[in-house]
């Protein structure tokens, strides 16, 4: 039998089975947590794992915590530590997920961020594909509109706000989608249930602006620096109405989960041709070595384990 995996748990590495939290945990009845996840990607010829932009998660969780009044135990810096001793202790030969908590812990009743006391924990899986990047999926968009900022912030990655996201995803699944496409209370295109959204358009990515009440995502980042730097091809970040997706060129999601994910039909009409398009082929092509440590012009993006 293969041994228990570690979590960390109150200050200590513990058997995942040990790392148990009370019913009256504040995050539990009220969804007052901030939470990241984070890749490591298996490189079968140098044996070896790579967790991609574990810096970049950590200080975005850093500023997801500000906005909810939690106070991390430890620096970015010591937090990536204790991630790369984790993954370590884990022993993983696959690709695997990372799942740092910060949360609101204390065991009290009242809904607030004040004088409730903070926790953290950090649990791994491994993890394949979440959704089927290498063929493409089908995508639509439902009924349920993206959190807006002045009602949950959604540039913060809040444990409460994934409500939202799950709505939207069976919504689009029970209508016989794969993934969601939430839209603005305007009604411009925001993201994916746990995806940022791009399409192509002559000779250019768009995506919704920060604005759009999109998480800000580090793949998202990486894909436009990608693209910019390797393929001249620039990313613009604008409004983008629900009706572009149907008259693009390329569609794509990006995310942790989902790397980058070719949507080849929205809304039950076909984007471009309806295969994988030839800006979201060579992207993914790039992005699928980077992500691994295959491409050493990024290796600062990967920390080896
Ligand atoms: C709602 C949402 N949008 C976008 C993303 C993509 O963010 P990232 O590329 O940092 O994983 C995620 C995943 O974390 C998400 O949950």
């Amino acid at each position: 039998m293969a041994p228990e995996p570690y979590a960390y748990f109150n200050g200590d590495f513990v058997p995942i089975s040990q790392a148990k939290v009370s019913i009256m945990t504040h995050a539990f009845n009220y969804g007052t947590g901030c939470f990241e996840g984070i890749r490591g990607n298996w490189n079968s010829k140098e044996e070896r794992l790579y967790i991609f932009r574990l810096r970049e998660h950590y200080e975005r969780l850093e500023r997801s915590c500000k906005i909810l009044k939690i106070q991390l135990p430890k620096s970015v810096d010591q937090l990536c530590d204790i991630t790369l001793e984790l993954a370590k202790r884990n022993g993983y030969r696959e690709d695997m997920y990372v799942r740092p908590i910060a949360y609101k812990g204390e065991g009290v009743v009242g809904v607030r961020l004040h004088n409730v006391s903070d926790a953290f924990t950090i649990f791994t899986i491994p993890f394949g594909n979440y959704l089927d990047s290498n063929n493409g999926i089908r995508a639509g968009t439902v009924g349920w509109r993206r959190v807006d900022d002045c009602a949950i912030p959604a540039r913060a990655k809040v444990t409460g706000i994934y409500i939202n996201s799950a709505l939207a995803k069976t919504e689009a699944f029970e209508n016989g989608y794969d993934e969601a496409i939430m839209l603005t209370n305007a009604g411009h295109v925001s993201e994916g249930s746990g995806e940022n959204i791009f399409m192509v358009q002559d000779g250019a990515l768009v995506t919704p602006a920060p604005s759009e009440s999109i998480l800000i995502g580090i793949t998202r980042s990486s894909v436009m620096q990608l693209a910019r730097e390797e393929l001249g091809i620039p990313a613009i970040e604008r409004q983008i109405a629900k009706s572009e997706l149907y008259s693009c060129q390329e569609v794509f999601m990006t995310g942790t989960a989902a790397h980058i994910t070719p949507v080849l039909e929205v809304d039950h009409r076909k984007v471009g041709s309806g295969a994988i398009g030839p800006v979201t082929k060579k992207l993914m092509d790039l992005y699928f070595d980077v992500i691994a440590g295959r491409n050493k012009k990024y290796i600062d993006w990967c920390t080896a384990v």
